[in-house]
């Protein structure tokens, strides 16, 4: 579609927050609209992109970087982008969102440490509080809050389709996807 709108929902929350789970939903509900999106994942973009960087300042600066980076190349040529990576730090996702000015969209995915730590899909929270593994997001490493998030998903309390919706609403009342047709 030549007049489509490239925008970057850039999502942010800690591990198990819910971020590749509506990513995903929000991406069928686009590809179902006929629209375009890339899904810039934190744990894809580490097998690949930024394979070999670990989790100290440094190294989370330079995944955000690279992953804001791509997601300015495809944005500024129309296709639609959602990132999901942790993104700790508010210096950073504030220079992705001067890089990307109005195509910017923060999406804070929020879920307290308590709530992720109880969900653990993946086993790290336990293996973070025993101290196996270091620099842990949210137990032995730093996550700043956004202060001016377009949106806030309370993932604690509502269900992935819920945060999708609104996303989708936002989307929508923003002009940058068409609204669905009537069945
Ligand atoms: S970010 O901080 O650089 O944005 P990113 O989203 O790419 O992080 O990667 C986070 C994922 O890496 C987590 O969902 C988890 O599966 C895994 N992981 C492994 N070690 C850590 C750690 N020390 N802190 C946070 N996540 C970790």
């Amino acid at each position: 579609m030549a007049d489509e709108k490239g925008f970057t929902l850039w999502f942010t929350g800690l591990s198990g927050a819910g971020k590749t789970t509506i990513s995903k939903l929000v991406g069928e509900e686009l590809r179902t609209r006929g629209s375009k999106l890339e899904i810039l994942d934190g744990d894809v973009i580490r097998e690949n992109l930024s394979k070999g960087l670990g989790f100290s300042k440094e190294d989370r600066d330079t995944n955000i970087r690279r992953i804001a980076f791509v997601a300015d190349l495809l944005s500024r040529n129309g296709v639609p982008v959602i990132t999901a990576a942790i993104s700790p730090y508010r210096e950073i996702r504030d220079e992705s969102r001067e890089l990307m000015g109005e195509r910017f969209i923060e999406v804070f995915v929020k879920a307290s440490v308590e709530a992720c730590a109880e969900r653990d899909v993946k086993g790290l929270y336990k293996k973070a509080f025993a101290g196996e593994i270091k620099e842990f997001t949210g137990v032995s490493d730093p996550y700043e809050e956004p202060l001016n998030a377009e949106i806030t998903l309370d993932t604690e309390n509502e269900s992935p389709e819920e945060s999708a919706g609104k996303l989708i609403a936002l989307l929508e009342e923003r002009q940058l996807i068409s609204a669905a047709q009537p069945a």
